[in-house]
């Protein structure tokens, strides 16, 4: 009976610690055969402690040919990142492999796909300045936004 009862405690207790401090927020975001995201800017609110961010891929192009990807990195860091990339290939999603610069990427998918990332909002400065783009060759020129981190 008493092991019964503390079970049940633990349970709750666990219950109500997610609840109230362990906060997933949400985040979507599209792109199409056309180079574009459908959003310049994401906003990560001050109460989310994880982000999970959806990216869909609503062309119907294959990732050989158009690729999409989502890759964060500091306003500082973003190009450099990006140019390494170039040379990666496919298998490494066009990025660097273990580059720390790179705060937080989804795989890359081709048209009628979607993938998701969930991370941790404390590898982020509150009010920093961030960078979300698709690091295919070529496309992060133009296929770029702003994360906010409030
Ligand atoms: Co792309």
């Amino acid at each position: 009976m008493k092991k019964a009862l503390s079970f049940v405690f633990a349970t709750g207790a666990l219950f109500f610690a997610g609840q109230t401090f362990a906060k997933t927020c949400e985040l979507e975001i599209s792109a199409n055969d056309q180079l574009q995201f459908d959003k310049q800017e994401l906003v990560v609110a001050a109460d989310c402690e994880s982000v999970t961010l959806t990216l869909n891929h609503t062309g119907k192009l294959k990732v050989e040919q158009m690729g999409h990807n989502w890759v964060v990195a500091s306003d500082a860091d973003w190009q450099a990142v990006a140019q390494a990339g170039m040379q990666q290939g496919l298998e490494n999603n066009y990025l660097p492999p273990g580059d720390e610069r790179i705060i937080v990427h989804t795989d890359l998918i081709g048209g009628g796909e979607s993938t998701s990332v969930t991370f941790d909002v404390a590898k982020f400065e509150k009010g920093g300045d961030y960078t979300f783009f698709c690091s295919f060759p070529g496309h992060w020129a133009v296929m770029k936004g702003k994360l906010v981190i409030e």
